[in-house]
């Protein structure tokens, strides 16, 4: 199994190109389902996600080719399944479901169990479609939804839920009368799939805020022009804390710094140096940044999704930190890898204490999803001596060429092989 190796300490300087969003892209993907014909989306990552659902809308019966463009023909719909073998592979399968009972009436999803950040349900996806005038039966591991004519309704959520919104959503643009969504997810990338859809024929207002209205048509074509995917924020703002980290400058381009800014509270208050311009911001920092408490909360607060990332770096702070989790259960698993680097970190409930060290120094070390997996990279970049990755594919995940692109600011990093040994005998042995 791939390996990433590390040789930290070195301060990161340069440029990197932010590559489109992964969360944004595997929504979009699904919801070309919606809208018959073919679609031509720019900007979509490479990432083993984004193939993955590419492979998901292939066992659908619609065919994809990959290019500067990538283009997705949805004429026709063959199955109307998203089996058990890739949606355990990427829990984001479930967004199958809202698109396929718009088209079809009928959906076959595996549910996707749990996953290394919690339990994940997903009731608030039932709830919502099932407001809509779905019925859905759970059996053999399978969520098996019906719906002979999808209604517009009100449905309030009772917890914030990002892939909830959009599977609701995606049906929703092609139901019968209007749809008002409350305390609905207002993440950018749940703007840019209604920017999509919009795009199709669909009339959603308030995309980006708790308040989503859905005036349903009787039906969506593929857009003559291709979507571009927005920028990834949570790839940008781990590149940010890169420079931040390793007391170099970061500047990510092809950017939106609106998306970033609850880190970039973040990074001011610990004492980084930021700057923003139009498309693209800087950050970067002289010596050990303060400590700093934070919070996660869906947007605009601040994601989830940055909060292992910023724990390494507080990891490195003058004074301790408190971190506290409120969006996922269980996602601290990253703390006690961090440990092995020699961190100082305490975790009680749902918040983290760190007690930022002078120098952490280079370990091998594994993580179980991918963002914990990007914030042990960050440790490694900083730490003193050579940092081992293990199970690289979970960065694969979602970091577009993470290795060319750090490589590209100055960092020594290469993939390796799990179990080659590290140290060669001397010449003499
Ligand atoms: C999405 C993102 C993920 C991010 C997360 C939170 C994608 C593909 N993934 O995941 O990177 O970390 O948002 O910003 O966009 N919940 C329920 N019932 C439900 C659905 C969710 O109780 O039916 C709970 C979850 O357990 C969690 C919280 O709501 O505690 C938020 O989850 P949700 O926003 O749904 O996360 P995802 O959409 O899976």
């Amino acid at each position: 199994m791939d390996t990433l190796l590390i040789d930290g300490s070195r301060p990161l300087r340069g440029a990197i190109p932010i590559s489109g969003a992964k969360n944004a892209s595997l929504p979009i993907l699904m919801a070309t389902i919606v809208a018959p014909g073919e679609h031509r989306l720019a900007n979509v990552p490479e990432l083993v996600d984004t193939s993955s659902m590419l492979s998901l809308l292939g066992r659908i019966g619609c065919p994809s080719l990959v290019g500067a463009q990538t283009r997705i023909d949805t004429t026709r719909v063959a199955f109307c399944e998203a089996p058990y073998d890739l949606v355990r592979k990427m829990r984001a399968s479930v967004l199958a479901l809202g698109p396929l009972l718009a088209r079809c009436g009928e959906a076959h999803v595996s549910l996707p169990g749990g996953c290394a950040i919690g339990m994940r349900p997903i009731d608030q996806h039932l709830k919502a479609l099932e407001a809509l005038g779905c019925r859905f039966e759970l059996e053999g591991g399978y969520v098996h939804g019906r719906v002979d004519q999808l209604r517009g309704a009100e449905f309030r959520f009772d917890v914030v839920s990002v892939t909830g919104t959009e599977n609701v959503l995606m049906a929703a643009v092609v139901a019968e009368g209007t749809t008002v969504l409350e305390n609905a997810a207002a993440e950018p990338e749940v703007e840019d799939l209604a920017r999509f859809l919009n795009a199709c024929g669909a009339r959603i207002e308030g995309a980006g805020t708790s308040r989503i209205v859905v005036h349903g048509v009787s039906s969506l074509r593929a857009s003559p022009t291709a979507h571009a995917i927005l920028p990834d924020r949570i790839e940008a703002g781990t590149y940010l804390v890169a420079g931040v980290i390793t007391r170099g400058d970061v500047r990510c381009e092809n950017m939106r710094p609106n998306d970033v800014a609850p880190l970039l509270d973040v990074l001011r208050a610990a004492g980084a140096r930021v700057e923003c311009g139009p498309d693209w911001v800087s950050a970067g920092a002289e010596g050990r940044v303060n400590a700093v408490d934070v919070e996660t909360a869906p947007h605009p607060g601040f994601p989830t999704d940055m909060q292992a990332q910023v724990m390494a770096l507080l990891s490195f702070a003058k004074g301790t930190s408190r971190i506290k989790e409120t969006i996922f259960e269980n996602r601290f698993m990253h703390a006690a890898e961090l440990l092995r680097l020699g961190a100082q970190i305490s975790i009680e409930g749902n918040v983290a204490t760190v007690t930022g060290q002078p120098q952490l120094s280079g370990a091998t070390v594994m993580a179980t999803d991918l963002r914990a997996s990007a914030s042990l990279v960050l440790a490694g970049l900083a730490a003193q001596g050579r940092t081992e990755v293990l199970r690289l594919y979970h960065l694969d995940r979602g970091y577009e060429r993470l290795v060319e692109k750090l490589a590209a600011v100055g960092a020594s990093v290469e993939r390796g092989q799990e179990g080659r040994p590290r140290f060669a005998a001397p010449a003499v042995a």
